[in-house]
């Protein structure tokens, strides 16, 4: 076998109003170099990476796995060194990543020619909901909705806009932050979150960032429940507004959180923002627009 390589970009989930539909991919790389090997093998090589077995019980071989059984294949052993830039438990669809990353693995290793649908619909599945995993294997920003445990989605390639993300050095683990979360919601609060939601992405589609980054800030389906739970989080709104902002909110279930700003004025506004937010990483970071791909030594 050649060796070859994956990269899976991260994510960001919801860009406000959009909860468990909307995500854009962002190019901080999971990535797997794999060869072949008489046994299973992980070399993790990156601070961002989870301490777990390197060795056949790994995530990644966990969901490789589980992706041959799905088409009836069995995965051959292999050595995988991985590197990430994508810092765990923050919002930026960490774990996503690994579960694109487990997929492509067994669909390059066992030969399965999976289109991009099965894996998504596989990968939704596994993480049951499509907004950190369609990102991750199309790129760009991706609308998704599910019926019938089917994934439809709609591709833009990016945004006209300028991404910051703010990292805090602490995490905060998905499941909690869905567990502030409301059961059900009234028809009137249903109607008026998914009123901001279609203006939002009829904003997007018009290249009306004003509005765009109004309507972001303007989600009622998972910010003000999780508002408390994210530091700073009026703070940064506020400060981003206040130095040309067109919105902040929630990246994913926190607690990084992520800006538009107009295009080219991230870079100079960034060091005055890590200036007032020192224990924050700051940055601008690109919109990735191939999604998962690989590369053959
Ligand atoms: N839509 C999910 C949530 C994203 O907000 O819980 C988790 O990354």
């Amino acid at each position: 076998m050649r060796p070859f390589r994956i990269h899976v970009p991260a994510s960001s989930a919801n860009i406000g109003p959009g909860f468990d539909s909307l995500g854009l991919a962002l190019g901080l790389y999971l990535t797997l170099d794999v060869a072949t090997a008489e046994t299973r093998e992980v070399v993790q090589c990156s601070p961002h990476l989870p301490e777990m077995p390197t060795g056949e019980d790994h995530y990644i071989f966990q969901i490789a796995d589980q992706t041959a059984a799905r088409w009836h294949k069995e995965l051959p052993p292999c050595k995988v060194t991985l590197q990430s830039d994508i810092p765990l438990a923050r919002g930026l669809g960490s774990s996503a990543s690994a579960i694109v990353a487990g997929i492509e693995l067994a669909n390059q290793l066992c030969k399965l020619s999976l289109s991009p649908e099965d894996k998504l619909t596989f990968g939704n599945e596994i993480e049951g909901h499509p907004d950190n995993i369609a990102p991750s294997i199309f790129g760009g920003l991706m609308i998704t909705t599910i019926a019938a445990g089917s994934v439809d989605w709609i591709q833009m390639p990016g945004v006209d806009a300028d991404v910051v993300v703010f990292i805090p050095d602490q995490d905060l683990k998905t499941a909690a932050a869905r567990k502030v979360l409301p059961t059900t919601y009234s028809r009137e609060l249903a109607t008026a979150g998914s009123s901001v939601s279609n203006v939002f992405v009829a904003s997007l589609l018009s290249g009306n960032y004003p509005m765009a980054g109004k309507m972001m800030e303007n989600d009622l389906f998972h910010e003000p429940y999780r508002s408390d739970l994210i530091p700073n989080y009026n703070e940064i709104r506020r400060h981003a507004k206040e130095n040309g902002a067109y919105g902040t909110v929630i990246s994913g279930a926190g607690p990084t959180m992520i800006s538009l700003f107009p295009q080219g004025e991230a870079d100079a506004i960034v060091p005055q923002l890590q200036r007032t937010f020192p224990a924050y990483d700051i940055k601008r970071v690109a919109v990735d627009s191939k999604g998962v791909n690989t590369t053959w030594g």
